[in-house]
């Protein structure tokens, strides 16, 4: 199965290397450092790890890489909980 190569997080392509296997969780921490978006059950429940992809809100720990290839992935910024229609403080100091 042929890897993933780039995504389309927070408005620009960022190139990858992921296994299209790989939850989506992981490439954004461990390849994008992207670290807002945290780990927690790791079971879809917790919440911990929502971004959205197309605008809807997905659990990226049980969300494969591969089947997000080429749509928006939009996640938790400094400060901002990314299933709000704006930007609101969540107070944790996440990045
Ligand atoms: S880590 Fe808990 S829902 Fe993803």
């Amino acid at each position: 199965m042929k890897n993933v190569g780039q995504l389309i997080v927070n408005g620009s392509v960022r190139a990858v290397d992921a296994d299209p296997r790989e939850p989506l969780l992981f490439v954004l921490r461990d390849q994008l450092d992207l670290i807002g978006t945290k780990y927690g059950c790791g079971e879809g429940q917790c919440g911990a790890c929502t971004v959205l992809i197309d605008g809807a809100a997905r659990r990226s720990c049980i969300t494969l890489t591969g089947a997000v290839a080429g749509k928006k992935i939009t996640t938790r910024r400094r400060g901002c909980i990314p299933a709000r229609p704006y930007c609101v403080p969540d107070n944790r100091g996440t990045r």
